[in-house]
């Protein structure tokens, strides 16, 4: 798949997402949408089967973690609202990832492309130990993780733009890098620690960026996505 932008739809209803979408409509290709547990348990799957008629693609972030056997089961049931990309946490282990790529796998082979959360951003060091009694660098984890991902036969992992040439570096330059924590070079941060513009994004070699706020928040939202797409493509 090509390098592209998704734009994260974490709105509360489906009444704003239309809204914020209908700034969209002479915009062709139709830009690539990220429906995350906010607007998914609001709205429900028909949500994701309406933005799929508009012609968008999608990545459904609802980050399974569970039993093999209930994220298998529940992988079938997403595979069937037809989304382009999903994730699981990588937390749930390598018998659990198979059993997701299992589920997701449809009868005739096909399937939505499935990555994986290594570390949450908001997880430090300090929770990492303290919390989770994990006594172990962070990004040596990451990278860990990001192997048993691998190991499972997922296709990438959600990471940051900063941790992308690693992951390729290790895993191989097909192995999927979706990294959110993009801001343009004059903007806030908000509550994202670690930040790169669209064109960092593209030199460390990330396939996808993830961009929120910096779209949906914009004075001009069409502007700001065409300014991401040209950055980072
Ligand atoms: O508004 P902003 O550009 O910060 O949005 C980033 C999106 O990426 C949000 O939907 C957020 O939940 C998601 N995300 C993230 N960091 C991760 C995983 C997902 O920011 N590690």
């Amino acid at each position: 798949m090509n390098r592209d932008v998704i734009i994260a739809c974490d709105f509360a209803s489906q009444e704003e997402l239309f809204e914020f979408l209908a700034k969209f409509d002479d915009v062709h290709p139709k830009p690539f949408l990220k429906v995350g547990m906010e607007l998914f348990y609001a709205a429900g799957p028909q949500i994701v089967k309406e933005i799929k008629a508009r012609g968008h693609k999608i990545f459904l972030d609802l980050k399974l973690h569970d039993i093999p056997q209930t994220v298998k089961k529940t992988m079938r049931v997403l595979s069937e609202l037809d989304v382009d990309l999903t994730n699981l946490h990588c937390a749930g282990g390598i018998e659990m990832m198979r059993a997701a790529l299992a589920g997701l796998t449809r009868a005739d082979g096909t399937r939505p492309l499935l990555i994986g959360v290594t570390q949450l951003t908001s997880t430090s060091q300090e929770t990492l130990e303290q919390e989770l009694l994990i006594a172990r660098p962070i990004a040596e984890v990451v990278r860990e993780y990001a192997s048993n991902a691998q190991k499972a036969g997922l296709d990438g992992v959600v990471c940051s733009p900063l941790e992308a040439a690693t992951v390729h570096a290790d895993l191989g330059a097909k192995f999927l890098t979706v990294t959110p924590g993009i801001r343009f070079p004059d903007a806030a941060a908000d509550d994202q620690h670690r930040v790169t513009t669209p064109a960092q994004a593209h030199d460390l070699g990330a396939d996808f960026i993830v961009v929120g706020r910096p779209i949906t928040q914009a004075a001009d939202p069409v502007a700001a996505y065409k300014r991401c797409v040209t950055e980072f493509c």
